[in-house]
């Protein structure tokens, strides 16, 4: 049985295949986690809690429990996981333990991405209600065991139970203490062009932030934070990992107490998110994965990816191998002929490629990146016979078509922005700074994502459209919208998600067999959040194949290969000025969801010969690579060279 309540002793035992996690609520009535690591035998381990309680201190000792949800006001430091300010102005908040439910299977969080069951067999659940007498504040713990993945789920959903507004600053989704602090931490930091580098670390003494305050899950850090005992390898030591199923601003930490205990949390970046709770009002938070592992990275690895593959993507393309692609930007950036293109896709056709996607500028006045976006009438100077007749064409010559989308953002140069400017976020009185010259509109409004799912409904219906490339290009600046009232602007950073995962939802119900890849600037928002719509990610704007091992290697440390884009591109590269041969560039790009993405009609002979050979070998084995299980075995962090394996 994956969960065991002890009843008498208020002992709660969730078990994984390897891991256990155990809470108990103390004589106060206070929710304590007494253990994550790995299983354990099912019996009373309360005398951890003296461990946690030893030591003299000026603090009370409640500076030191291992609190499950710490809040404000409870003898508690440290950074809190719910803080609630209440009509009185403070922020104190005493949860104490009212009740818990088991349940079978996993129960979907509305509105949000997470992780699923297909069978109710497969996953084990339970709530835990904790009450704040004095405010009303009612705070559910929903957790998830899904056994063969060997992983817990994490969430919380407060509720207003009492009789004034409440407004949420906090609103972490898991917080976990863990013993002493002799670990180190591991997270994914980067850039545009360089996104999740590996850096590990000793815990320290202090407080380590890891997070996005930008309206995105961003290209400087993932929503993922590591602790390993400090032998963890590839192939050995012990893991805590979290990740954030979630695509906006959040935010990662480890803390160390002064009785060198540390704590690792994860969820809404406070810094950005609150959200105000009216009576009789719910809110719930972002899904926390977490993962355990006494087999090292390697085991870390292992457990997000089968996770994140069958149980986080959804849909058509789940299971099924990913076809090879040409898309047409390094090759034609704006600059593109109907019949540039289909001497792009007849090449494409000789070397047996399945799918041709049309990136940017198919539409409105969209000649470079300053104008048109928002408005998504197909440019008739360049596709003369529109999308239907350009598909047409690429169908003939035995292709798919897929097709690039933006639909978050709008340029002040546009149709959309002339009728509507009050649609973007914005601020009144200051300026609307721009980014790549343009401004994002403000989906938490719901007339804003209704006209997005419509111009792209309307779109993929006008022609047979089978890959979708979800684009985003740029961050908040001047967060605030013309549609919320004050009391409550510092919840647009939640609500813009809510309104993207709504629009994304619709999207992917109506046109379900449509392969969509999401992308932002490259690898900007690749996270669990967006993998739950879209199966695989355009993992980075830069192609050049020496330096996509790094970002594909560590890439991996989270994400499956079936979520990895990865295409050949020009010599000299685009990006670094680099040139590799091309059996080198169709190596690394078949490590992943192979395509080409530069002008394939000027390849020459040798060139044309070796990538028609790698399209045949990726067909035969790219099963393996896509679902497959994949071992790094050479970091290409620690010397010059890099390997990794499928089988
Ligand atoms: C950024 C993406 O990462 C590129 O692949 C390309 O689609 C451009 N946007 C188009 O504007």
């Amino acid at each position: 049985m994956p969960i065991t309540i002890h009843s008498e002793k208020k002992l709660f035992h969730l078990f994984g295949k390897t891991f256990s996690y155990v809470l108990y609520v103390d004589e106060k009535g206070s929710l304590l986690n007494l253990y994550w690591g790995r299983k354990l035998p099912d019996g009373d381990v309360t005398y951890i809690l003296k461990e946690f309680r030893g030591g003299a201190s000026f603090d009370s000792e409640y500076s030191r429990l291992p609190f499950e949800l710490p809040t404000v006001g409870t003898g508690y430091f440290g950074m809190p996981a719910v803080r609630a300010r209440n009509e009185q102005g403070n922020d104190v908040t005493v949860l104490t333990y009212d009740s818990c439910a088991q349940v079978s299977g996993k129960p979907a969080l509305s509105g949000l991405p997470a992780v699923y069951a297909e069978a109710d067999g497969e996953a084990s659940s339970l709530v835990i209600v904790l009450r704040d007498a004095l405010t009303g504040l009612i705070a559910r713990l929903k957790y998830t065991v899904m056994e063969n993945l060997d992983v817990l789920t994490r969430s919380v959903e407060l509720e207003n139970g009492g009789s004034e507004n409440l407004n949420l600053t906090n609103m972490l989704s898991a917080s976990v203490p863990l013993p002493g602090n002799e670990y180190d931490i591991l997270h994914l930091k980067g850039g545009w062009a360089r996104e999740r580098r590996i850096v590990r670390r000793p815990i320290g003494e202090a407080t380590t932030r890891v997070e996005s305050r930008r309206g995105a899950s961003g290209h400087e850090e993932n929503p993922f934070m590591a602790v390993l005992t400090p032998d963890t390898t590839e192939s050995q030591g012990e893991v805590f990992a979290m990740l954030l199923i979630y695509s906006g601003s959040f935010l990662a930490a480890t803390e160390v107490s002064n009785f060198e205990n540390s704590r690792l949390s994860i969820g809404l970046n406070p810094d950005v998110c609150s959200w105000l709770l009216a009576p009789g009002e719910t809110f719930q938070t972002p899904e926390a994965l977490l993962v355990h592992s006494a087999e090292g990275l390697t085991g870390m690895s292992r457990r997000f990816h089968e996770t994140i593959r069958t149980r986080v993507c959804r849909g058509y393309w789940r299971d099924r191998e990913r076809p090879v692609l040409a898309n047409n930007w390094e090759a034609t950036y704006f600059d593109f002929t109907e019949e540039k293109l289909m001497a792009i896709v007849d090449e494409a056709r000789k070397i047996g490629v399945e799918l041709f996607v049309l990136d940017d500028g198919w539409f409105g006045a969209r000649d470079n990146d300053a104008k048109g976006l928002g408005d998504y009438t197909v440019n008739r100077k360049k596709l003369p016979g529109g999308l239907a007749g350009l598909a047409e064409k690429v169908h003939a010559l035995g292709l798919l078509f897929g097709l690039w989308f933006e639909p978050e953002m709008v340029s002040p140069d546009s149709d959309l922005y002339r009728a509507h400017p009050d649609w973007c976020i914005h601020v009144p009185g200051r300026a609307r700074t721009q980014a790549r010259q343009q401004l994002i509109l403000d989906l938490s409004r719901a007339d804003v994502c209704d006209y997005i799912i419509e111009a792209v409904s309307s779109v993929l219906r006008s022609a047979p459209i089978s890959y979708v490339k979800w684009d985003m290009n740029r961050n908040f600046d001047e967060v605030g919208s013309a549609a919320l009232p004050p009391e409550d602007m510092k919840s647009l950073h939640v609500r813009y998600m809510l309104g993207l995962y709504r629009v994304l939802e619709t999207l992917t119900s109506r046109f379900p067999d449509v392969l969509f890849e999401s992308c932002s600037g490259g690898g900007g928002r690749f996270d669990p959040g967006m993998l739950a719509y879209m199966p695989q990610t355009w993992t980075s704007d830069d192609t050049d194949a020496i330096e996509r091992l790094k970002i594909q290697y560590s890439t991996s440390m989270v994400y499956p290969i079936s979520a990895i884009g990865s295409h050949v591109s020009a010599v000299p590269n685009h990006q670094t000025g680099r040139t590799t041969p091309m059996q080198t560039r169709c190596d690394v790009a078949m490590s992943g969801n192979f395509g080409f993405e530069l002008d394939l009609s000027k390849l020459s002979e040798d060139d044309m010969a070796t990538a028609k050979k790698a399209v045949e070998l990726c067909k035969r084995i790219r099963g393996t690579v896509q679902q497959g299980e994949f071992t790094r075995l050479l970091s290409p962090y620690e010397g010059s060279m890099t390997a990794w394996q499928f089988v």
